[in-house]
């Protein structure tokens, strides 16, 4: 769920407009949190977004807005992310304690040997 918000967080920066989410008792502002996913799934949490019937997740906020024709939303998600979202929901939404690990090689090292 990180990883799907990081890819999505610069159109999503541009699109939530002055919607706002609760992270710390405060209303902050979606376009500015998606920059950081971990206070944006909490926000999502707080404020009522990832609330289930029976642990059903298509019964949340979340996937309803994801997958509501009438939002620009459902045109922007795949399958896959929708099942991304599904499973994070199933789990009971974890936050990671910190940001995950980058994907890419940050440095390689080269050994020189000394005889
Ligand atoms: C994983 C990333 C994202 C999450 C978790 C997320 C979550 C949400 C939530 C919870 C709402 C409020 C829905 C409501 O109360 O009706 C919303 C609204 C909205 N989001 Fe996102 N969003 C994400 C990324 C994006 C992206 C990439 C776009 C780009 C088009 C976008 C466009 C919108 C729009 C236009 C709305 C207003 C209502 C609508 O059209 O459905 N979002 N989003």
């Amino acid at each position: 769920m990180y990883n799907l918000i990081k890819s999505k967080s610069r159109t999503g920066s541009r699109k939530h407009g002055s919607r706002t989410l609760e992270v710390g008792g405060k209303a902050r502002r979606m376009d500015v949190l998606i920059n950081d996913p971990i206070a944006f799934m909490q926000g999502l949490i707080n404020s009522g977004y990832t609330s289930m019937e029976d642990g059903d997740p298509e019964s949340s906020d979340l996937m309803r807005s994801m997958q509501n024709p009438n939002g620009q939303m459902s045109k922007v998600f795949i399958e896959e992310d929708l099942q991304v979202m599904r499973d994070w929901l199933g789990a009971g939404c974890p936050i990671p304690a910190e940001e995950p690990p980058r994907m890419e090689v940050v440095s390689t090292h080269r050994f020189i040997h000394k005889m």
